[in-house]
């Protein structure tokens, strides 16, 4: 069997090297810069190992392309683009379009199209399906099947294989054939009754995440108001043996999944006219966190940053991971600006972004850790600024939440 996989980044690239032990795989990337890359056998992604890559290349179980007709001969194809949202902050399904666009122009036999990208319940049915037969010039009979990935980079404890993995089909043919497909490689498939209890499962994971992220950075507001340690209390109310999840207090919520996901959960909750107010309240509470910082950084420096030097320390969205996408940081480092301060960033991991490059850790009068990678040492940063404030947590000699 032949595997076509459309979009080779976090997701794309993992599912990638978990199928290439039993099936050839095509990785379809529209970015030609990625699929030289990962034709010479480098991987852009933290979790996947270039020697696994190079393994699979010298297997001829794996290529990478930029070219739609590589995927003809695919039997079983799967959507793993971007789901970003839209300047004005609605679901932007054009990746998807895209994708189906590729699919449909240039398959040739009937496949199974899985789509593994997040969105809102309805996408595989009323979108992915009527997209790629649109695009198709011959009228062939797909099957169509999601299952949503839960992938979280970085992580080492749960991957592809241990993690449980939801699946639903349009038809029981589709399902049937997902599952046969996934079982190679993941212990634990839960089939649901329908393609739209997948996505909305998917999407409320990540709600649930966005939403209780929120409270506790309100509750970090509170328990500084009333003069009280938030990880202190945070702590003891962790010691119920039941009913209680410890979040922790950040500079807000960044990546792919939790700043976006549940926008695509209230949009379509708005679109059939029922509420979506805790899920729009906690985006907006996360967001806001950037502001609350400094606020109580100018309010430990005399009331102003203006005219001071800012480091601030890690742009990732989170440790040890190179992703920037939706970080807190970039709303930090904005209100930084706007109030006059001389804002530069420390991030090895990151190393360039938006044109500046990762500055030293040292010199500055104010350092702000937004994320701490470990690779950096806690004495280094206490040491890089007369006054470092901590979003983390992981400080013991700074100011913090
Ligand atoms: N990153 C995660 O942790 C994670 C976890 C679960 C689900 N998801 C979801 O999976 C999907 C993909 O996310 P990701 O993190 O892998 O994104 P990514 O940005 O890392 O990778 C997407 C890749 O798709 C490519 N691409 C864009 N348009 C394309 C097109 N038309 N044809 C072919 N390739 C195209 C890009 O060049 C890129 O390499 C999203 O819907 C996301 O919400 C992501």
């Amino acid at each position: 069997m032949i595997v076509g996989i459309i979009g080779q980044g976090y997701v794309g690239l993992t599912i990638t090297t978990f199928a290439a032990e039993f099936f050839e795989v095509i990785g379809f990337d529209n970015n030609q810069r990625i699929v030289d890359q990962l034709n010479s056998g480098i991987s852009h992604i933290e979790g996947v190992q270039s020697s696994v890559l190079q393994k699979w290349i010298k297997a001829g179980r794996y290529k990478a392309t930029t070219s739609g007709s590589d995927i003809a001969d695919v039997d079983l194809v799967v959507i793993a683009v971007p789901t970003p949202l839209s300047k004005d902050r609605q679901p932007d399904l054009t990746y998807i379009d895209a994708a189906c666009k590729t699919i449909g122009e240039n398959i040739k036999k009937p496949v199974l199209v899985i789509n593994e990208s997040t969105s809102f319940p309805g996408t595989l049915r009323n979108y992915i399906k009527p997209a790629v037969e649109r695009y198709s010039k011959v009228p062939i009979e797909n099957l169509y099947a999601i299952s949503p990935e839960r992938v979280d980079p970085g992580r080492t404890d749960y991957n592809q294989k241990n993690t449980p993995r939801l699946y639903a089909g349009l038809t029981a043919e589709a399902s049937e054939k997902t599952r046969d497909f996934y079982s190679r490689f993941c212990d634990k498939l839960l089939e649901v009754s329908s393609p739209e209890v997948a996505e909305a499962a998917k999407l409320f994971e990540n709600t649930f995440r966005q939403v209780n992220i929120a409270l506790v950075n309100e509750f970090a507001q509170i328990t500084n108001a009333l003069g009280i340690s938030v990880y202190e209390t945070l702590d003891a109310a962790n010691t119920k043996p039941y009913g209680f999840m410890k979040f922790t207090p950040s500079a807000g919520v960044g990546g792919h999944c939790i700043p976006v996901d549940p926008t695509y959960l209230a949009a379509i909750a708005e679109q059939h006219g029922a509420p979506a107010t805790f899920i729009r309240r906690a985006n907006d509470v996360n967001l806001e966190m950037s502001k609350y910082v400094v606020d109580r950084v100018e309010a430990d420096n005399g009331g102003t940053v203006e005219g001071k030097s800012v480091l601030v320390v890690g742009v990732a969205y989170k440790p040890n991971v190179a992703d920037v996408r939706e970080t807190a940081a970039e709303l930090v480092i904005k209100h930084l600006r706007q109030r006059g301060a001389v804002v530069s960033w420390h991030d090895d991991v990151v190393g360039t972004w938006h044109g500046e490059s990762s500055a030293p850790l040292f010199g500055a009068d104010i350092a702000i850790v937004v994320t701490k990678h470990d690779s950096v040492k806690d004495e280094e940063v206490i040491a890089s600024a007369p006054y470092v404030f901590d979003t983390t947590g992981s400080l013991k000699d700074a100011r913090g939440l």
